[in-house]
């Protein structure tokens, strides 16, 4: 058996939470990631009969059965996954009720899964729905896009709409739009079922007021989302705090953009007023 402090996918989690931790999207325990992994991959480290113990999740998640997660701990400090995975990370599997987590590896302190499992769960459901190649989930609390959150209107098309004119490629990175919910109360199964919701049609999922969820096939994907509508959401805070603007991207100019990527298809066109 191979050293799981030493797997790709712990080497992943380590360097993602500690680069968001940089970014400072992540204070205190804030954010939480889902990965989910091979059977195959999972079992050259870890011996998948042993099930350290489990642990309800107080919901439904039938289609994923089986599936085994990497996951950040409840409570944990994305600035300790690095030096601590054991104790601040998990790894899961969905057991034959549906409803009950299997814990495979970590969590030492006897401590559990992030507060945000439904969300994250019932997200990976959508997008599997969507992509069979999508694998992770990431929350976070970006701080230009939360700070765009107070002076922005909370709508779905308003919002995209302003990220998009903020830097070309926008709306190459994300011609899907983003989805926004009102501001709710988090980690319940009210907001996972709100989130899964949107998942079924966007990558990205602006909780008002409180941050973003992002998804993707790999950890750079979902990262490379979240990232772009950072630096549009500082780049809108920095212009407006400057005073008027002056210049823009046009929507003629968005939708020349996206021909020259040949993604007009993928386009929320009635997000532009072309
Ligand atoms: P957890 O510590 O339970 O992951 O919660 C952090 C968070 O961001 C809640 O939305
Ligand atoms: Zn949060």
């Amino acid at each position: 058996m191979k050293n799981i402090l030493e797997a790709p996918f712990v080497e992943e989690m380590k360097k993602v939470t500690a680069n968001m931790y940089r970014m400072g999207w992540a204070e205190r325990n804030g954010g939480n990631i889902s990965y989910m992994l091979e059977e195959d991959e999972v079992a050259e480290y870890l011996d998948l009969s042993y099930v350290i113990r489990t642990i309800p999740t107080g919901f439904d998640a039938t289609e994923l059965i089986g599936k085994i997660f990497i996951v950040t701990g409840t409570g944990k400090y994305f600035k300790n996954v690095e030096f601590d995975p054991e104790t601040n990370l998990g790894i899961i599997r969905i057991a034959e009720d549906g409803t009950t987590a299997e814990l495979l590896w970590g969590y030492k302190d006897g401590s559990r899964f992030t507060s945000e499992l439904p969300a994250h769960l019932m997200s990976h459901i959508s997008r599997l729905r969507v992509n069979p190649e999508n694998r992770v989930i990431m929350h976070t609390h970006p701080t230009y896009t939360l700070a765009m959150n107070h002076i922005h209107k909370l709508d779905e098309k308003e919002l995209t709409h302003t990220l998009w004119e903020m830097c070309t490629e926008c709306i190459i990175v994300f011609p899907d739009g983003i989805g926004v919910l009102p501001w709710m109360v988090c980690g319940n199964n009210e907001i996972g079922i709100a989130t899964a919701e949107k998942m079924k049609n966007y990558r990205l999922v602006v909780w008002g007021l409180h941050g973003i969820y992002g998804c993707g096939k790999d950890i750079d994907e979902a990262f490379g989302l979240i990232e772009t509508v950072e630096k549009a959401a500082q780049l809108y805070m920095i212009a407006t705090a400057s005073g008027a603007r002056i210049n823009t991207i046009t929507d003629q100019n968005l939708w020349d953009v996206a021909g020259s990527f040949g993604i007009h298809d993928k386009v929320r066109k009635d997000f532009l007023n072309l």
